[in-house]
């Protein structure tokens, strides 16, 4: 069992949670002692491929599992005001009207499939007024209003003529909207979203992405992110947790895991992106596919597709545990692992490196701004950290995987592919030149999503 959180104040706690299904191949575990925590206000992504228990995961913390599924073990906890007991969401009779009030009061679900959420013979409004009414005492007249309100903060047009609409009437962007809306009237403290744009088009997407994120700072919202897609977790995440066959295999702060993933399933998904290959180039993925639950290899789980699995070693015995993992030099990384090479990886991806990577002398472009108010930050995934004056001469000195992005004032990428980002950051750029283990590690992520600047975010109310 690993510790659920290095969060101070988490709102949700899940430690150890085990849901099996019974299914005639045997007893698949799907969810196989997952721990994580996450906080009023952060957005915590849960990733893997498909099949690795995710939904699952975010079906147990509503206890939503139905049989075959059974949770067998494990807490799910979440946090009330200062002075109360927390409710163990895992311990409620099915019937208790604790559990009433978490399922669709304080915590909110929104699927990938908004046409699975919306009935089609019922009217928006009619079913954004009975989500209201559910569980807050409103008049018609109130819940009313707060439909039309919702519905125009999540960007709706005409709130009026929506709630007279049925679902078919709807673009799927609207569609998404209009169930964000109806799982936002209950008031709620954590929403968890399953692949919440997987079914929209990339600039739709963007659109809801970022509404979940103005909305998140707005009211104050946990989120639970189901995703696979790592442009979505640069975007939107605060925290990750990587799962594999029902297990986490690591655990972080998103800057982290996107610029010095660790255990090598992480690795494997970065390295896959296409952002990442050169055009023309192949582009990598982890061989082989995930195992059925009904086959989970001995040893590591992962020791069948992994590129760094050692024999007799990795596939014998029991699984690596999540353990906690520093870097010489980078004590506080907060990252776990579960790994039984986690070292060895690090120091086989640093020998790998291409010579010309390793700058040998200070990245000339690494200049303090003298005014921040210039800051171009930033993008989501920080392959490299450092200070550029807009304007700068970037043409030489660039370690070789960092590339830059043509934001406003920051000139053209000087080798004409961005493959990576220069994020700006606070970072002084002596510290950039002297760490020489973290010139090292600018690995080059993907950079296709770009968060909002600090400048453009608004105050939370
Ligand atoms: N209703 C079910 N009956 C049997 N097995 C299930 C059921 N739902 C999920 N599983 C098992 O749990 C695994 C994880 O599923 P899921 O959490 O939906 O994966 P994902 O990470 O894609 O969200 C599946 O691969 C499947 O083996
Ligand atoms: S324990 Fe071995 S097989 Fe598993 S991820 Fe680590 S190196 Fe790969
Ligand atoms: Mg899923």
């Amino acid at each position: 069992m690993t510790l659920a959180t290095t969060e101070p104040n988490p709102l949700l706690e899940v430690t150890d949670l085990r849901t099996h299904f019974y299914t005639e191949e045997g007893e698949l575990r799907a969810v196989n002692g997952v721990s994580f925590a996450l906080a009023r206000g952060r957005t915590l992504a849960l990733v893997g491929e498909s099949g690795c228990g995710k939904s699952v995961t975010a079906q147990s913390v509503l206890r939503l599992i139905q049989p075959p599924g059974r949770i067998v073990g494990g807490s799910v906890r979440l946090h009330r005001g200062p002075g109360e007991p927390p409710l163990e969401v895992l311990e409620e009779r099915e019937s208790s009207p604790a559990l009433f009030e978490l399922r669709g009061g304080r915590a909110a679900l929104i699927f990938q499939e908004a046409t699975a959420a919306l009935s089609p013979v019922h009217t928006i409004g009619t079913q954004i007024l009975e989500a209201s009414r559910t569980h807050q005492k409103l008049s018609k007249k109130e819940a009313t209003q707060l439909a039309l309100d919702m519905l125009e903060r999540v960007g709706i047009q005409d709130p009026a003529l929506c709630l007279r609409q049925y679902p078919h009437e709807l673009s799927g962007g609207m569609r998404q909207r209009a169930v964000i809306a109806m799982a936002l009237v209950s008031n709620p403290e954590l929403v968890i979203a399953d692949e919440p744009t997987t079914a929209l088009d990339v600039t739709i997407q963007a659109q809801v992405l970022s509404l979940l994120k103005s909305l998140q700072q707005k009211l104050n919202l946990a989120i639970l992110l189901i995703t696979h897609d790592l442009g979505v977790v640069a975007q939107m995440a605060d925290e990750v947790v990587v799962m594999y066959l029902g297990r986490v295999v690591e655990r972080g702060p998103v800057r982290g895991i996107l610029k010095k993933p660790r255990h090598p399933y992480t690795i494997g998904l970065l390295e896959s992106l296409p952002s990442l290959t050169p055009i023309g180039k192949r582009l990598p993925s982890i061989r082989g596919s995930v195992p059925a639950l009904s086959d989970i290899p001995p040893g590591c789980p992962f020791h069948t597709r992994c590129t760094y699995a050692v024999a007799g070693r990795c596939n014998v015995g029991a699984p690596p545990p999540l353990e906690a993992f520093s870097a010489p030099g980078a004590p506080s990384e907060e990252r776990f692992v579960a790994c039984w090479r986690t070292r060895e990886v690090a120091l086989e991806r640093l020998m790998q490196r291409p010579a010309e990577v390793a700058p040998s002398e200070p990245p000339p472009l690494a200049r303090p701004l003298e005014d921040h108010s210039e800051r171009v930050t930033q993008t989501a995934v920080p392959p490299a950290v450092g200070l550029v004056r807009p304007g700068a001469d970037l043409s030489a000195g660039l370690p070789a995987t960092v590339g830059v992005a043509a934001a406003d004032g920051l000139g053209p990428d000087p080798r004409g592919t961005a493959a990576g980002t220069l994020v700006l950051d606070e970072r002084p750029e002596d510290k950039l030149a002297a760490d020489r283990t973290e010139a090292e590690w600018f690995d080059g992520s993907d950079v296709q999503s770009v968060r909002e600047s600090d400048e453009d975010e608004e105050p939370r109310s």
